[in-house]
């Protein structure tokens, strides 16, 4: 079949839409109730008679060249390759993944992409990889790609009704149907629907889909992500009969004690329509003629249990006509916002949120139902009960899960415009979301979005986005009013403080310093919009890396405000690209033209979902009951929680003597309350327990808690004989272990750097580490003492130049290390002071006592302190890109051994933190990607301390109070012994 592809609806700004169908409710028909019934959220899509799923191979046809696009392309003849439906092209082999975080992927002239030729000169002033200064790039030969697909499809009865369903298409789609062009859509994350009725042959029927790399549209697509293309989400072709349900509407309203459920429904053609609801204590049906083709019924006087992410009541609602059952699963709430406080069923809650992105490292924006499943899954896991969709509508899916398990949504449009901001000088955000002549573009995303999710508005979702990061205020206004005209739920748009609009119903911020928290709370912010409405951190602890460090802090504010509402940590996910040989890259691994780096990689879990200390620290400082100990046997209990009882909770406490006591908390909802418990009698003078909190309706361990009331550590043994082996130089110890293996100080043994977490560099890559690890050692003195050695050595980084003096001395127990620091010139910061010895790599066995994971001084509570066994390689994290990570703090006694022969380093006065690793800190400092980790022996870092984690990535840097002063004196005392036990 002959078609007529080129057209230029993807570069004509006026056009964003050809013959699209109006949007509406995303629903899937079943011919009948009992077939409805039968099927689960996750299975609907894929098992109604009424709705054929396009997925599968389809012929696909990669343009590198736009300009060779045939005029006339005949599918008879034409040699096309193969690819599957849903997925991005850019993970099948076409074009390369590219990530891309602020900056646009061509010159930046609104609304104007490029068409045929090559991409041109894309000026930058914000160079994140380059430094900061403006920048011109010519990425050569590069272009507007383009896709073209193809498929058939049977159909036996053409006399039926045939919409096709796109749920997601990047970057948009001009569609044919054999040989005649039927329209054209873009918003990559919105559903696009064409009515094929009346234009389908009896038989065998053929699809072409044309796919640009970028239209008009994409300038406001311009999201921190992998910028995919393809179409990447499911296909639906939607046979209806003529008195089949169109289109859907539910409307849950709270009158008085009862509430009202207005159900609304739309056929092809006039029909009959049964309306029902029903559920624990709910049953109403009702049935309408259409009066035309809609019509709608309302219940009123009903009492349902009312639904809330902690306990998500659902009831059934169905549309029905003889042809037809729609079935919908609603819940009752309402959300409020009463002077500054956001209420859900009229309780004050906090959201304790996250960001997820649709990402896969294998299929990129595509997700399958078992993935969107797992995600949401993993949320309840984590204590997250909030996810905003950052930032484009999610799979519809992702909704139907949400209110089924319990969670909140903000439901975000597709919008971003950031690259205005990176490409001109002076620097602006408005430039696009203020030109009146976009306006039309932006309603178009904001009733897509709101058409689609209507239903759900009235179960998880609770706020509507208008976007992410696109500054204002004309058509970010416009787009407001248009939501305000259809719905109650407020509205979020954390870009309106960019602009003159500051904030429309809930005052939202990206990752503010606690102190802005603390001072929302308290009502003093210069901008009253966010003293005098709710106050909501749409983004913060940006989880890449290592950390978040100090997210505590945040909730220690949340919880003391009734005007904050809490926030959602940046981001769920790493995005990363997963290849066949195991290896992930990032940003600039693919030859991108511009790029971020590893940008990307700033999730709490894993691309595989594998969750990273960070998932284990949110779902620690989001846990539902709080312990606190107040003195001798009382205890504060804290329920974080906006609807649960206490007694939905089940506490035991664990004591270091033995001892086990259960509680049940009282606390209602975000109340303490004090309880006593017996304390055990404690070991040898510490006191130490473990709360364990289950939750019995889910039986899930929801957090664990140290509780430490008292530590007594050894002091120093009397001086005696150096233990046999030792030998003490200007370079430190060498100690002949009975194995005939060497423990010696490392190359480095003194240490006061790490290698930069992603923490401690900027957005602008600066790495804050860098004066550190230039580190310079060099040996001043070492002298014999009696029964030891004294050691001098300067060691001097590009900030100070320190005295490090270091004692070893024997005694009964082992070798007492004794080292002190002193700042003999310079200042600042002392990020870390600690002892570095290595071992040959047969040195694996790991047994410690402290926090039982990777920890630091402001992120160390989401483990409590055991006595851990474990491997080397796993004493660090295996971070996409490589960095300081394992630290352990806390510990009181570890020691590694190669079976033979075991070295134990003991706390003298008080606990260390550790550090053991496969390789020195120096050559991780050099490490780009997992695959560079080699082996080079067993390093074991024992430290007075190491500075916080922050989020300085993207966000408040380190507190002072987690940081050390580089002119203060430090001491560092700890035993070593080594025995042979094989
Ligand atoms: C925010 C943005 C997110 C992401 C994050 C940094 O400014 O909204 O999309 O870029 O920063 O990872």
């Amino acid at each position: 079949m002959k078609y007529r592809l080129n057209n230029s609806n993807y570069c004509t700004f006026d056009i964003f839409e050809v013959n699209r169908m109006p949007g509406r409710s995303y629903f899937i028909p079943y011919p009948d109730r009992k077939s409805a019934d039968a099927v689960t959220a996750k299975e609907k899509r894929y098992g109604s008679e009424k709705v054929v799923c396009l997925n599968g191979e389809w012929d696909f046809k990669f343009f590198p060249r736009p300009a060779e696009l045939p005029e006339e392309l005949d599918t008879d003849t034409f040699a096309f390759d193969r690819i599957d439906v849903p997925a991005c092209w850019q993970f099948r082999g076409y074009d390369r993944p590219f990530y891309t975080n602020i900056r646009y992927q061509f010159p930046f002239k609104p609304p104007y992409i490029p068409t045929t030729g090559r991409v041109g000169t894309i000026f930058t002033w914000m160079g994140c990889d380059q430094g900061i200064s403006p920048k011109r790039t010519d990425p050569g030969e590069e272009y507007n790609f383009v896709g073209v697909y193809r498929r058939t499809v049977e159909l036996p009865d053409p006399g039926k009704r045939v919409v096709i369903s796109f749920l997601g298409v990047a970057s948009c789609l001009d569609l044919f149907l054999n040989g005649r062009f039927v329209g054209y859509a873009e918003g990559a994350h919105n559903t696009a629907e064409f009515d094929l009725t009346g234009k389908v042959n009896q038989g065998t029927n053929e699809l072409v889909a044309v796919v640009h790399r970028w239209c008009n549209g994409t300038y406001l697509e311009d999201q921190d992500m992998f910028r995919n293309n393809g179409i990447f989400r499911d296909v639906l072709l939607r046979i209806s009969d003529a008195h089949d349900i169109a289109d859907i509407d539910a409307r849950t309203e709270k009158t008085g004690d009862t509430w009202r459920l207005k159900l609304t429904a739309e056929v092809f053609e006039a029909a009959n329509i049964t309306f029902t609801v029903e559920g624990p204590g709910v049953k109403r049906t009702a049935t309408v003629a259409s009066s035309g083709t809609t019509a709608s019924v309302t219940f009123d006087g009903l009492t349902p249990l009312e639904w809330n992410a902690e306990s998500p009541v659902l009831y059934s609602v169905y549309y029905e006509t003889p042809t037809c059952c729609v079935k919908e699963r609603i819940g009752f709430r309402t959300v409020e916002i009463r002077g500054d406080v956001f209420l859900v069923n009229g309780r004050k809650l906090k959201l304790h949120g996250v960001n997820h992105h649709d990402t896969s490292p294998v299929n990129g924006y595509t997700l399958t139902p078992d993935e969107i499943e797992r995600d949401v899954r993993l949320c309840k896991e984590f204590n997250i009960d909030t996810v905003r969709t950052s930032h484009y509508p999610p799979d519809p899916l992702l909704l139907e899960l949400a209110d089924e398990t319990g969670l909140y949504i903000v439901d975000e449009n597709d919008l971003e415009t950031h690259g205005t901001w990176s490409h001109q000088l002076p620097p602006t955000y408005n430039t696009i979301s203020h030109n009146p002549k976009w306006e039309s573009h932006y309603i178009d995303r904001i009733s897509r979005l709101y058409e689609r999710d209507k239903v759900h508005g009235n179960t998880g979702i609770i706020m509507w986005s208008l976007g992410n990061e696109a500054g204002g205020y004309h058509n970010t206004d416009a787009m407001y009013h248009w939501l305000k005209e259809r719905s109650t739920l407020p509205v979020h748009y954390e870009s309106a403080i960019h602009c003159k609009r500051i904030a429309y119903d809930v005052g939202s911020e990206m990752y503010p310093s606690v102190q802005m928290v603390h001072d929302a709370g308290e009502h003093c912010r210069k901008q009253k919009q966010l003293n005098d409405r709710p106050y909501f951190m749409c983004e913060y602890a940006h989880a890449m890396g290592v950390g978040p460090g100090n997210t505590e802090a945040y909730w220690q504010q949340i919880y003391q405000y009734d005007n904050l509402m809490g926030g959602c940590v940046w981001e769920m996910v790493d995005h990363a690209v997963l290849h066949e040989d195991g290896r992930y890259t990032y940003g600039g691994d693919h030859g991108e033209y511009i790029h971020d780096r590893n940008f990307c990689v700033d999730g709490m879990f894993y691309p595989d979902r594998t969750p990273s200390v960070g998932a284990k620290i949110i779902r620690f400082i989001y846990r539902p009951i709080r312990v606190t100990w107040m003195e001798g046997s009382r205890f504060e209990l804290f329920n974080t929680t906006a609807f649960s009882a206490g007694d939905r909770y089940r506490l035991t406490f664990t004591w270091n003597s033995g001892e086990t006591a259960e509680i049940t908390p009282k606390a209602g909802p975000l109340e303490r309350e004090t309880v006593t418990v017996p304390v055990g009698r404690g070991v040898n003078g510490t006191v130490m327990g473990v709360v364990t909190c289950v939750d019995t309706v889910t039986g899930r361990t929801v957090s664990e808690e140290q509780l430490t009331l008292a530590q007594t550590l050894a002091e120093a043994p009397k001086s005696a004989a150096a233990p046999e082996g030792v030998s003490v130089d200007a370079k430190g110890l060498a100690w002949q272990l009975p194995d005939g293996e060497t423990l010696a100080a490392a190359e480095q043994g003194t240490l006061l750097y790490r290698a930069a977490t992603d923490n401690d560099t900027d957005m602008f890559f600066r790495n804050t580490m860098l004066p550190y690890i230039q580190q310079k050692e060099q040996p001043v003195s070492c002298e014999k003492t009696e029964n030891g050695w004294r050691v001098q050595t300067k060691v001097s980084n590009k900030k100070a130049a320190f005295m490090v003096t270091d004692t070893y001395e024997g005694t009964a127990d082992g070798l007492l290390v004794t080292s002190r620091i002193h700042c003999v010139s310079g200042g600042g910061i002392l990020p870390r002071f600690g002892k570095s010895f290595r071992l040959n790599a047969c040195f694996n066995d790991v047994t410690y006592t402290g926090r039982a994971g990777e920890s630091y001084c402001d992120m160390k509570e989401q483990f409590p302190i055991r006595e851990v066994r474990c491997r080397v390689t796993d004493m660090t994290e295996p971070n996409i890109r490589p960095q300081e990570s394992g630290n352990r703090c806390d510990c009181t006694v570890a020691s590694v051994s190669d079976g033979k022969v075991r070295v134990t380093f003991t706390a003298v006065g008080a606990p260390f933190e550790l550090a053991v690793k496969p390789y020195s800190d120096k050559a991780l400092a050099a490490m780009k990607h997992r695959e560079d980790e080699e082996r080079t022996g067993t390093y074991v870092t024992v430290q007075a301390f190491q500075q916080g984690i922050g989020t300085g990535a993207c966000g408040p840097a380190i507190m002072p109070e987690y940081q050390y002063d580089a002119k203060k004196d430090y001491e560092l005392k700890f035993l070593v012994r080594a025995e042979r036990i094989g």
